[in-house]
């Protein structure tokens, strides 16, 4: 098919040519991506796509930056604006069509033609063998590969995608520590600190106590007490973690997108092989029940066999899959979910079937401060920075800074079950996660007076004021008398101008899922380990109980997946398949 679609072009250019129509011309058209405007141009004339380039966005590394390559390529090589869109980066995808689509539309072009649906690839198969196969592309998965490369083993990454990230290139990338002694170093000579995360044992009770102590005390330890020693292997691998000496230096701070985006390519550049858009759909097994292979769909829609001698599970959590979501927890029933569209618990569901067992599946965290309309988290950075929350009536209801669950049912709780979330420049200048807000629209303002605000919220003006002098008053104070709040005092809000989102519970993480061990053995409903099937990040259960605490789900993923790695790796080479 794509023979005779080169063949037609290359008749309608010559024909074009001796018929002297229309030389190649430059049209320009500019649409809205998903962070920023997204400028296109496109060279046409002779009847056909001369050129695509994208000149002038500003899209989120990671995400968009994959459209941005991928797109005008696939216009140019198809000769239609509507080639596929690369999923998990729909936005930027879809801006960059139309733009391409409204220059065809400026330069007469037959867009019966170049308007055409891209045609779908002749589906082929293909199989591979390798020492480990991890499914999944997201931190944990990236990790895990990395590490096992590092032990020796060859790797393939399958990943459904078109984009590697999973959850993490959403996050607002940092990772709880406690006890490294750049940390140690900051709190001693600053008093304004979360004072209780700094050695392992508070920070594993701070987890077990936001878990609602049913989480599994062993991987919580394993967990925190290799959090100083992940970040230094972190940095050893050229990331940059420094502790951001405000009042969250327990964690490393913003290095989400550059993480996955570093991970894959040190993953690529040690040798291992990542599949994007190839889906893995069940486990193999061979006659002694050991996990060595998968089976799926590779990106042609061909059939997909992996040959290993081990298997990482870390396919992420359920978090987008509604269904599912609400049949575990009822209650949650029409919420919104802001995890990306390929968090559907494949990897539970696969590793089931060949007879895992599952811990905590109905444990589901909804976070308390997500635009409904876009779906987008505001991290509670926001607050941990010195943001309030208020209601429809202007008024403060919750300490802001205390476990998201609770902070959560308090947004339910309220008449309209929606707050508002009220910071000001000083704390979006703080966090280039909270710059980004205002880029996509769900952070309004700046406002530059509070009665703008009460305006914006439809609240009445003097409750508004009357909350917001008393929460300056509080931070003058370091207390406050209404809901005892946790906050680190670090700034007040007397500084304009402000910001402002409405804000709901939307589903985030799900706690629950495949029973492992320290190692990251998967253990089946047997009680023993599965031979040859590892897991690690959120596709996991046990390490978050009852409800994560922020912070701990990167950590989760490089500490579980860096295990994975070795164990898998150390399993491979110790085994042959059968
Ligand atoms: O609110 C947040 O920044 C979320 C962080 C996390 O899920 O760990």
């Amino acid at each position: 098919m794509k023979k005779a679609v080169s063949l037609l072009f290359v008749l309608a250019f010559v024909f074009s040519c001796v018929a002297g129509v229309a030389e190649v011309s430059t049209y320009t058209a500019t649409y809205r991506g998903y962070t920023s405007d997204i400028t296109v141009d496109v060279d046409f004339g002779f009847n056909a796509i001369s050129d695509v380039r994208v000149v002038s966005e500003k899209e989120t590394n990671g995400i968009g930056s994959y459209a941005i390559d991928a797109l005008p390529k696939r216009i140019l090589a198809e000769q239609t604006c509507y080639v596929d869109m690369v999923s998990g980066a729909t936005a930027t995808s879809a801006a960059i069509r139309a733009g391409v689509a409204d220059c065809l539309r400026q330069a007469g072009a037959d867009m019966s033609v170049f308007g055409r649906n891209s045609e779908d690839p002749a589906p082929i198969d293909a199989a591979y063998n390798c020492d480990v196969v991890v499914i999944g592309a997201g931190a944990a998965g990236l990790t895990a590969a990395y590490e096992a490369l590092c032990g020796g083993a060859s790797v393939i990454v399958v990943e459904k995608m078109d984009i590697p990230g999973g959850n993490t290139v959403r996050s607002s990338g940092a990772w709880n520590v406690a006890a490294h002694p750049d940390q140690l170093a900051i709190h001693a000579t600053n008093d304004n600190l979360v004072p209780n995360r700094t050695t392992v044992e508070d920070f594993v009770e701070y987890t077990m106590t936001g878990g609602h102590d049913i989480n599994d005390i062993e991987l919580v330890t394993y967990m925190v007490e290799n959090s100083a020693p992940i970040t230094d292997w972190m940095r050893s691998l050229g990331f940059n973690c420094e502790f951001s000496g405000n009042a969250s230096s327990t964690s490393v701070p913003g290095v989400a997108r550059g993480l996955i985006t570093g991970m894959k390519d040190r993953v690529v550049e040690k040798g291992g092989m990542i599949l994007l858009s190839s889906k893995a759909e069940s486990i193999l097994t061979n006659d002694e029940g050991a996990a060595c292979g998968i089976k799926g769909t590779t990106s042609t829609s061909g059939a997909l066999m992996v040959n290993a001698k081990a298997v990482v599970v870390a396919t992420g959590g359920f978090g987008r899959n509604l269904e599912m979501v609400y049949e575990l927890k009822p209650e949650y029933e029409g919420f919104i979910s802001n995890n990306q569209v390929g968090a559907t618990g494949d990897g539970i569901i696969m590793a089931q079937a060949i007879g895992a067992d599952v811990v905590d599946m109905e444990q589901i965290q909804a976070h308390p401060t997500v635009h409904q309309a876009s779906a987008n988290m505001l991290t509670e950075g926001c607050r941990g920075a010195g943001g309030i929350l208020l209601n429809t009536s202007g008024k403060r209801f919750i300490d802001e800074c205390t476990y998201r669950d609770i902070v959560a049912n308090a947004i339910l709780e309220q008449d309209q079950q929606y707050a508002y979330l009220l910071i000001n420049q000083a704390i979006v200048d703080s966090n280039v996660n909270i710059a980004g807000y205002i880029d996509v629209g769900i952070l309004k303002g700046p406002f530059e007076t509070i009665e703008d605000v009460a305006e914006f919220m439809n609240a009445d003006t003097a409750s508004v004021r009357e909350t917001f002098d008393a929460w300056n008053g509080y931070v003058a104070n370091e207390n406050d008398p209404e809901f005892n709040s946790s906050f680190t005092w670090i700034r007040d809000l007397s500084e304009g101008p402000w910001y402002c989102a409405q804000v709901a519970p939307g589903i985030h993480h799900t706690m629950g899922g495949l029973k492992i061990n320290t190692s990251t053995e998967v253990i089946a409903t047997t009680g023993e380990a599965i031979p040859g099937l590892f897991a690690a990040g959120e596709v996991t259960g046990g390490v978050h109980g009852g409800n994560r605490v922020g912070g701990n789900a990167i950590l989760d993923c490089l500490v579980f997946g860096k295990t994975a790695g070795d164990s898998s790796a150390v399993y491979a080479l110790n085994h042959a398949v059968e």
